[in-house]
């Protein structure tokens, strides 16, 4: 089925009269598209959605796969002064809200990989990326980017990934409508807008999550070390028992993990 927007508006429903919805066949990013709508400064609230995307981004400066009509690649431009913790929060919110999205549609039950994947039968299924333009005082965000890319169906990817990505398709049988999909987490995105940073989604968070208790490699740009994940906060920080016994608390930035073989 086609990414249709009129059928997207509908299944959103009076909430899509607030937002100004996009819909593309083939575009670079949704998320450097909805970035471009932010700094002209004239829209409000906003979603940009492709079939395709061919320069798509993910964290670290690395590319994500997005092939035509093999997934759904949303982004969500929320076109407001917003408190500057909140980029962190976003994040995690989104992980939240796509997993309860996609375990609804299609009765599978995805894994948060700290920070920003969603994984399914032991490989990634989707990630995220958030982006935000902190004000020139520094006290706020201008805007924020939450963009999401999720492999949906059965699909060649390339040598680099093919190991440790997975379709949706792939791990539960079920081909999931991306109208349905998108619009459902559109809609509890915005209609839950109120809970982001908030403990219960934290929680949801930590119980989605299937890194605690196992060994990882942190790596940053400089370093990298094996560590042991103790726990995930109240603030979705990641803490690690290093080796040697010492703590360290991880919250996102230039931090990526491999999961120890
Ligand atoms: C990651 O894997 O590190 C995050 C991937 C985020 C991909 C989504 S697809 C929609 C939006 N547009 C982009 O260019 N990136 C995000």
């Amino acid at each position: 089925m086609i990414l249709d927007k009129l059928r997207i508006k509908h299944k959103i429903g009076a909430l899509s009269e607030k937002l100004s919805i996009n819909v593309y066949k083939k575009i670079g990013s949704t998320n450097t598209q909805a970035k471009l709508h932010a700094a002209y400064g004239r829209c409000g609230n906003s979603v940009f959605i492709a079939s395709e995307q061919t320069a798509g981004r993910g964290r670290l400066g690395r590319s994500f796969v997005s092939n035509k009509n093999k997934g759904l690649y949303l982004s969500i431009l929320l076109n407001e002064k917003l408190p500057p913790e909140l980029a962190t929060s976003l994040t995690t919110y989104m992980a939240v809200i796509a997993s309860r999205a996609i375990h609804s549609l299609s009765g599978a039950e995805p894994k948060i990989k700290w920070v920003n994947d969603l994984y399914l039968g032991g490989k990634k299924c989707a990630g995220i990326l958030t982006e935000a333009r902190a004000s020139e005082s520094g006290n706020a965000l201008d805007y924020a980017v939450v963009g999401i890319g999720i492999n949906l169906f059965s699909q060649d990817f390339p040598e680099e990934v093919k190991d440790i990505a997975t379709t949706l398709e792939d791990e539960c049988g079920r081909k999931v409508k991306r109208c349905d999909l998108a619009a459902l987490i559109v809609k509890e995105f915005f209609d839950n807008l109120h809970l982001v940073g908030a403990r219960e989604i934290a929680e949801e968070y930590k119980s989605r999550s299937f890194l605690i208790g196992e060994r990882v490699t942190v790596i940053k740009p400089t370093v990298e070390y094996a560590a042991t994940v103790k726990d995930i906060t109240d603030k979705c920080e990641l803490l690690l028992t290093l080796d040697g016994g010492k703590e360290e608390l991880l919250s996102t930035g230039e931090v990526s993990l491999r999961l120890a073989k």
